[in-house]
């Protein structure tokens, strides 16, 4: 069993005083929470105070029209947590009685409510011992623990939700959940964190071992590559030709028509002369530009150029199947190739 952090008390002392600190009602808790996310506390603060007047009650919101809380909202930013809100409002009226549960089991179940805000709110409102877990606590435990885990890898969210649960004080949750964000917005700041007034010092193994600006770790998004692919529609007597991936990582087993990849989108004359020299279409007539569709995929953007040409009897690709373009529908095709058939039927049609 780890040791509780010792925080309460300096919180105590030094926390800044923010009216949604001064209540239990887990309405106004909830509405602080859903200003407060994605907005810092000065920024958010005369919101809490506009809506905690004008909507005093969550009856009084799920009742409010929605232009006027949009309007209220307006400069804020991310307007579809107002939306949210005003939904979650009105769920909590129309099948919570206008009571939100007073547990954090209950208020998990209620839609627009996730695992931080049903933290939150349990424990500030009810002094329910569940850890709240967001980018404050995150950073102030990797730090403290000196935990390389990163933060945003589904591992580490396990490993920081466990630590978060075994530390916290348990006789005093209400103030400790406060206490740990309030050390991470005012002192273990994300940079240049004021160590020398940390209560934690003593005990942090990031101060110890110079490690500040290395904690917390966090896994960089890949970039979104982009790549640019030109299919080769061949019509030779009603019949075409495709092939089927294989060792792909995308659209594994699937198939599709003769293609090539460039670097970055080219001009139609460059493409002929990279076409020239390619077994694909060698000594053909050029074939001409019929599609052209956008694909988003997790890792990739995919821009798909479709070129249809017609070949003499003669013309043969290897490596290829040669199938009536009437069959095609019987192949397992991808999401590109499908909308190129869409298009293309509906013009021989
Ligand atoms: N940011 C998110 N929730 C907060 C709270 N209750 N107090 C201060 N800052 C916060
Ligand atoms: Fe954060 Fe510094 Fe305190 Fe460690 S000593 S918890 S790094 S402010």
């Amino acid at each position: 069993m780890k040791a509780v952090l010792p925080i309460v008390n300096w919180y105590q002392e030094y926390k800044r005083d923010l009216p949604w600190r001064n209540t239990r009602n887990p309405y106004l808790i909830w509405l602080s929470e859903v200003i407060l996310q994605q907005t810092r506390v000065e920024q958010g603060l005369p919101y809490y105070l506009k809506f905690s007047s004008q909507y005093p009650t969550v009856k009084k919101l799920a009742a409010a029209n929605d232009d006027d809380v949009m309007k209220l909202w307006q400069g804020l930013g991310y307007y579809n947590r107002a939306k949210n809100m005003l939904k979650t409002a009105r769920i909590v009226v129309n099948d919570y009685e206008g009571v939100f549960p007073d547990t954090y089991e209950g208020l998990i179940q209620l839609k627009g409510i996730g695992p931080y805000t049903a933290a939150a709110i349990a424990s500030f409102a009810f002094d329910e011992p569940k850890a709240v877990v967001d980018g404050n606590v995150y950073r102030v435990l990797a730090r403290v623990f000196g935990i390389d885990e990163p933060i945003n890898s589904s591992g580490g969210k396990k490993t920081f939700a466990t630590l978060a649960q075994e530390i916290m004080d348990h006789q005093s949750p209400s103030l400790y959940n406060q206490a740990i964000m309030e050390l991470g917005a005012t002192v273990c700041k994300p940079s240049s964190p004021k160590c020398i007034d940390c209560v934690l010092r003593m005990q942090c193994v990031a101060y110890k071992n110079q490690r500040i600006n290395e904690l917390p770790v966090k896994l960089k998004k890949p970039k979104l590559k982009k790549r640019f692919l030109h299919f080769f529609f061949i019509e030779q007597q009603g019949e075409t030709y495709i092939k089927q991936r294989t060792n792909e990582r995308i659209w594994h087993n699937l198939f599709e028509p003769p293609f090539i990849e460039t670097p970055q989108e080219i001009e139609d004359f460059e493409l002929f002369t990279l076409v020239e020299s390619q077994t694909i279409l060698k000594n053909q007539y050029m074939p001409s530009k019929t599609f052209s569709v956008k694909h988003q995929l997790t890792h990739q953007t995919i821009y798909a150029h479709f070129w249809v040409i017609e070949v003499p009897k003669s013309y043969k690709l290897s490596g290829h199947i040669k199938v009536p373009i009437s069959n095609l529908h019987q192949y397992a095709v991808h999401r590109l190739f499908d909308k190129f058939l869409n298009y293309y039927t509906l013009q021989h049609n």
